[in-house]
């Protein structure tokens, strides 16, 4: 090849790898470094071949008090009391820490980013909604649960942040919580594996990753004031057992500890949580953040463990130094806060991969919003194969439910993602772009789709009666920063569900919402999808459900329960007459806990309690329908350090699909334990007629319990029962083995 030419083919080759694999601007974003540079002898920390803790430790050493100070509290947060003197220097974000230019580490900004980036409309920008983590929990899938974070984090950068808030992971045990969209459901094996996945792909793309809320902070109602009351082993095995699993597998830069106490001490300065177990048990590297004013004090928050207070140093600024001038706090204490969060910048990349702000890939989004929404929309009942909808068969179908005509409701508070160019209110109700009727309409051409938007009951059934089928669109909004009284649908829907039922029982119920809902017309519909929040594309994902084009895979990753009455706690728990309220909670340090939740059910969390109590219930955790059947067979459980469960599932239906297959284990009598718990699951997919053997690799601890006199975990002696299936109240393969 003559020199041009090899030229010609190194410029085609490289335009190649930026157009499609997107590799060099990345590489070019990276600082070089050059050993003999001027740079290597000034900025040695810059050379990457270095460990994220000798970098972290050689800035450490040049560093003033006023520069470590700065590296443990924010700035202020716009809308949150009067603008801080550095205010101007933030993205519009929820946060953010100083930089320290001279030494060339970067300024951290923070946005919440649970769904989807924040404030992205009311700082000029975009953002895609993805669906609910709750609804990326049911995917039971680690691989979309990688896609989730990679989106987030690209979207992240591409906006000036490079720190997430996101990575939400407090277990259901109060699902009127009105939080629960935010939360990945209530096994702690499932949510800690699924948020650990979703962090580290986020932190893949150079931002720090975030776990929250450390820990119990399971409702919102007096999330200020409440003191979580609950054994250490309960929350060894349950609560923080996903904290656990996540921060292991997902090695977040931060964690960010709770608003509420737990045993008497606020999460913030709790040292059984954040040093004991979280550093020391753990040993998690990265640094604490408080969540947004829940620090309340500075000598007792700073040797418990809290590195970082958000947004502000009202604790963290001038009485942290003056703590540590005065000697009450050590130098190694602050050094080993500042040293944390340098540590995490370091790790995460965002040190060697300067921020460049993009344009977000809008039409990329919406494939993955869609795709991630077709893995996450659980069919719960499909009486007589009403769906897949038959489109030879349809002339009219009736679209009924409220904005239905327009769009799909998301969750609220500081998760809320804006729709394009809305910037969205403080919990207000806010309707995704993504409309049930368009996206109806466009799968069935040949039929009149007629809408009715459902407030007035009697005028959506008569337009039901005259329909083939109705498909009624139903939503339960949730928020943070409330809960909800009851798992009842809001603003009459039940009735209106029912008398749509009533005129024609080829009624299909599509649900929009956070958490379980109760379904008292249950017995009249034929069927049931759980789209729960859906987001930017979720209509269409739903469309596709419903016509077949997509086969249905995903399961629940949270219990139906029949009616309040079978939870743990019947009456949700609120703060008494008199209680301090949250601002007073928030602006002293003298703030005590003024109500408690005892969460007595203890290791029941979940399914757990509901077998363990013998509570039918609605739809079992771990349940969702295929438009085909599987059938299990050939169990054969090998124990060990990993104890390998083999088993042989076939696709016994007419279409290709994925099954979601679960094992769980039944403990000794002695280990005093629920009846069953999730072990491991993996998703399988399988053409018609298509049989194939799995193994899932247990994991030691998943089969032990938390010996609270020991303070370990242990395996106890004995016979364990091995169930392997589809669902928690179907598991058709048991085996019994020793340990
Ligand atoms: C929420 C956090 C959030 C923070 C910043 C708090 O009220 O509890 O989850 O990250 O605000 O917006």
């Amino acid at each position: 090849m003559t020199k041009p030419s090899r030229l010609l083919s190194t410029v085609l080759l490289t335009l190649f790898a930026v157009t499609i694999v997107g590799v060099v601007p990345r590489a070019c974003a990276q600082h070089s470094f050059d050993k003999d540079s001027k740079q290597a002898k000034s900025r040695p920390w810059m050379n990457t071949s270095l460990s994220p803790d000798e970098r972290a430790e050689m800035v450490l050493k040049q560093l003033s008090l006023d520069e470590k100070i700065s590296l443990t509290h924010g700035n202020g947060m716009p809308g949150w009391g009067p603008p801080r003197p550095n205010a101007h220097l933030g993205n519009g974000g929820a946060g953010f820490v100083l930089g320290i230019e001279r030494l060339g580490i970067p300024f951290i900004q923070m946005s919440d980013a649970a769904y989807g980036v924040r404030s992205s409309a009311e700082n000029g920008r975009y953002s895609t909604a993805l669906p609910s983590n709750l609804a990326s929990a049911s995917s039971w899938d680690p691989q979309a649960a990688c896609e989730y974070g990679a989106l987030i984090g690209r979207e992240l950068r591409a906006q000036g942040y490079n720190m997430t808030l996101g990575g939400g992971v407090n277990l259901t045990r109060e699902p009127r919580n009105g939080r629960t969209f935010e939360y990945m459901g209530e096994d702690p094996v499932l949510a800690g594996t699924l948020v650990g996945n979703r962090i580290k792909c986020e932190q893949a793309q150079n931002v720090i990753g975030d776990i929250k809320h450390y820990a119990v902070n399971d409702q919102e109602s007096g999330r200020n004031e409440v003191d979580s009351v609950i054994s250490k082993r309960a929350m060894r095995e349950s609560d923080l057992l996903a904290f656990e699993i996540g921060i292991a597998i997902g090695k977040p830069g931060a964690v960010m500890c709770s608003y509420n106490s737990i045993n008497g001490d606020f999460a913030c300065e709790n040292k059984y949580l954040l040093t004991d177990v979280l550093k020391k048990e753990w040993k998690f590297p990265g640094f604490v953040v408080s969540d947004w004013g829940g620090t309340h004090s500075t000598v007792k928050a700073s040797a418990a463990g809290l590195d970082n207070e958000q947004p502000m140093d009202d604790f963290f600024g001038d009485k942290l130094r003056d703590a540590v001038r005065s000697g009450k706090i050590p130098m190694s204490e602050l050094d080993d806060h500042a040293r944390r969060v340098l540590r995490a910048e370091f790790a995460s990349g965002i040190v060697d991969h300067p921020m460049a702000k993009g344009v977000v890939d809008v039409e990329g989004g919406f494939e993955i919003a869609r795709k991630l929404a077709e893995q996450s929309t659980v069919l719960l009942k499909n009486a007589d194969n009403i769906l897949p909808l038959d489109r030879s068969k349809l002339r009219n179908i009736a679209i009924i439910g409220t904005h239905a005509d327009y769009g799909m409701i998301s969750g609220g508070g500081s998760a809320q993602v804006d729709p394009p160019g809305h910037p969205s209110k403080w919990q207000a109700h806010v309707w995704f772009p993504t409309s049930p009727l368009k996206a109806v309409s466009a799968k069935i051409p040949s039929a009149t789709v007629k809408f009715d938007s459902g407030d007035n009951p009697s005028s959506a059934a008569a337009l039901a009666k005259q329909s083939d089928i109705a498909i009624v669109f139903v939503h339960q909004w949730t928020s943070e920063g409330m809960d909800l009284r009851n798992l009842s649908l809001p603003d009459n829907q039940d009735a209106l569900i029912d008398q749509v039922a009533s005129a024609n029982p080829h009624t299909i119920v599509v649900v929009e919402s956070g958490t379980a809902v109760t379904m008292p017309w249950l017995d009249k519909v034929s069927g049931v999808l759980e789209a729960w929040y859906a987001g930017s594309k979720g209509a269409d994902a739903v469309a596709n459900i419903l016509f077949g084009d997509v086969n249905p895979s995903a399961k629940l990753p949270m219990t139906f329960p029949k009616s309040e009455a079978d939870l743990p706690h019947p009456q949700l728990v609120v703060p008494p007459p008199g209680a301090q309220g949250t601002a007073a909670v928030m602006r002293t340090g003298e703030a005590k806990p003024t109500f408690a939740v005892k969460y007595d059910e203890g290791l029941k969390v979940g399914y757990k309690w509901y077998d363990a109590e013998n509570k039918p219930v609605l739809f079992p955790f771990g349940h969702g329908l295929s438009y085909t059947t599987y059938a299990y067979s050939g169990l054969k459980v090998t124990p060990g350090a990993q104890t390998a469960v083999t088993f042989t599932v076939k696709n016994t239906g007419q279409r290709e699909g994925s099954e979601i297959a679960q094992v769980y284990a039944a403990l000794p009598e002695t280990a005093a334990e629920p009846p069953k718990r999730l072990v491991g699951f993996t998703k399988i997919q399988l053409k018609p007629g298509e049989t194939k053997e799995f193994t899932v690799n247990i994991d030691g601890k998943y089969l032990s319990i938390f010996d609270e006199s020991a303070n370990a975990w242990k395996l106890v002696p004995g016979s364990y029962n091995i169930m392997v299936g589809g669902s928690s109240k179907d598991l058709p393969l048991t085996q019994k083995v020793n340990y």
